[in-house]
């Protein structure tokens, strides 16, 4: 049977040793691991980068006569800004691609548009204030400690202990430094509690698979309990050997509802299409707040979205089978790409 030629579309990465590369060099893990599945699957498959050199993107795709694209792209030359730009380019091509449409990944980039939309819809998620260094900011109206995380930024980046504050004055001093090295700023309210990452697939009805907590009981009573870039990305730190993804099997009934259902109103309201991830937190009083919602989350074989499905007991290539039969399906009923319905 007649396969189509697949293009494997991802951004370049750092350098090994610059800045935060662990989680930057991981899109070759990612692109490595698709590139396997395709051939176990039988399809041919072609990779190609995405920079700001569009011309010669779209020159190499049509050269290579390329069919269907996996959008492995997570920023734009190390611009996270640009995320959603290679779907874009990809939806003006007509050419049909994995995972969610331009729209949903440029709204998801952004966490402060992310949470306005989740407020407009009730949707609870910690308040916080804009830090921009321009426009005025009075964070006496935050409930103490807070998170401080760039507006433009994912895997963690700029996420750690050091960015938690007791207090105004504490946050005074350190505003500044954060804004020069990632831009503009959230400042959020931290909130203790479990954290669940509520993984969806699926096209075009999507479910929600096993959901997923972070387990920080080997965190000693000093430390935040947060998946903070230490814990995701540099193994021979404590974090990182002390916070594990687990699949909690008694979650009360009604929580577990609750938490798909916040997954679902999430990944519809946001326009996600094939996958997504949402983060959330349980408070004390049972309150799920949203931390983030992920178009396109990674991935990598060892990372969550990836779980989520073994644990649903599909295994890696099945998903991407299941991910290249999304596409074609989209591409039968030849459904405009840019569509956010699609
Ligand atoms: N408001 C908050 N309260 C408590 N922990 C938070 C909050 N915001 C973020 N975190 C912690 O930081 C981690 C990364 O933040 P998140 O918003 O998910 O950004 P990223 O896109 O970098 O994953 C979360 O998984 C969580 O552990
Ligand atoms: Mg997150």
């Amino acid at each position: 049977m007649y396969k189509k030629l697949i293009g494997v579309v991802h951004n370049l990465p750092v350098r090994s040793g610059d800045a935060f590369s662990e989680a930057s060099l991981d899109i070759y893990t990612q692109v490595e691991n698709i590139e396997k599945a395709l051939k176990q699957l039988g399809y041919p498959s072609v990779r190609i980068p995405f920079t700001r050199g569009v011309i010669d993107f779209i020159q190499r795709i049509r050269e290579e006569k390329v069919e269907m694209v996996f959008n492995l792209c997570e920023t734009l030359d190390e611009d996270p800004r640009f995320a959603g730009h290679p779907a874009a380019v990809l939806e003006l091509l007509g050419i049909p691609f994995s995972g969610s449409p331009s729209m949903a990944i440029m709204l998801t980039t952004d966490k402060l548009v992310t949470k306005r939309l989740l407020k407009a819809m009730r949707i609870m998620t910690p308040n916080y204030l804009v830090y921009d260094n321009m426009s005025p900011f009075y964070p006496a109206v935050l409930r103490f400690p807070v998170i401080v995380k760039p507006r433009f930024e994912d895997a963690s980046i700029g996420i750690d202990q050091e960015s938690i504050f007791e207090d105004e004055i504490g946050l005074g001093k350190e505003l500044e430094g954060f804004f020069n090295r990632f831009g503009t700023l959230l400042v959020e309210e931290y909130v203790a509690g479990r954290e669940f990452n509520i993984s969806i697939f699926g096209y075009p009805s999507p479910r929600v698979l096993p959901i997923a907590e972070m387990d920080f009981s080997g965190f000693p009573k000093e430390l935040y309990h947060i998946a903070g870039y230490r814990a995701k990305w540099e193994k021979a730190s404590f974090e990182y050997r002390n916070t594990s993804p687990s699949f909690p099997q008694e979650l009360p009934h009604d929580l577990l509802k609750e938490l798909e259902i916040t997954g679902m109103v999430c990944f519809c309201l946001l326009m996600l299409r094939d996958y997504g991830r949402v983060d959330v937190r349980v408070d004390d009083l049972r309150q799920i707040h949203v931390l983030e919602v992920n178009a396109n989350p990674c991935l990598s074989p060892d990372a969550g979205f990836a779980a989520a499905v073994q644990q649903a007991g599909m295994s890696y290539t099945e998903m991407v089978s299941q991910l290249v039969d999304f596409i074609e399906r989209r591409s039968r009923n030849n459904v405009r790409q840019a569509s956010h319905t699609s």
